[in-house]
């Protein structure tokens, strides 16, 4: 009677032949880590945005009331610049009282220049005129500057409050919160 072997062991091959079964954990764990990598970034982003969310947009205008010292800090007859950029404000000073004037020309919403020389203020844009007052007298702008409302504070300083405002035209200036008496 022919003897029969039993069948080999295995043999756990330590060459390239088993290399497959080892790849193939290798390529799960690196297509692990770059799924965790992707879901790390989606979070990180997800959040990102959830954090500009939290902190919209916000503009950062000037406050519409401030203080711009006090009344004698303005020499009669001077138009002055000093808060034209930071308020968008001429302060003027007449004999008898103090305007704030919008430096945004009425034409179409350019800055105009205080030329002291001509004594007028004038558009660099298309070439309107306003006098001392705000009155426009050349150029397109169809009207004159507008002013905003001004008053007193408790420590005598003047407030300009930019959220109320005065036109000509309508005879807003005659508003006694349109100047202050000085
Ligand atoms: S915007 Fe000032 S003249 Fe046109």
């Amino acid at each position: 009677m022919a003897e029969v072997n039993p069948p080999a062991p295995s043999t756990v091959s330590t060459g390239k032949t088993a290399s497959p079964q080892v790849m193939d954990r290798r390529s799960f764990f690196s297509w692990l880590s770059c799924a965790w990598l992707a879901f790390a970034a989606a979070v990180a982003a997800s959040g990102t945005t959830m954090i500009r969310y939290l902190f919209p947009n916000v503009l950062f205008e000037p406050p519409s009331q401030f203080k711009i010292g006090f009344p004698d800090d303005y020499k009669i007859g001077e138009v002055f610049e000093g808060w034209k950029s930071k308020y968008g404000i001429w302060v003027v000073r007449s004999v008898d009282s103090i305007y704030a004037l919008s430096t945004i020309c009425t034409h179409l919403g350019c800055t105009p220049n205080w030329l002291e020389g001509e004594h007028k203020f004038k558009c660099p844009c298309h070439g309107s005129g306003f006098r001392i007052t705000g009155i426009n007298f050349e150029g397109p702008a169809p009207r004159p500057l507008e002013r905003f409302r001004v008053a007193l504070a408790e420590d005598g300083q003047i407030i300009v409050d930019k959220s109320k405002k005065y036109q000509q035209e309508k005879g807003e200036w005659n508003d006694p919160e349109s100047f202050l008496k000085v």
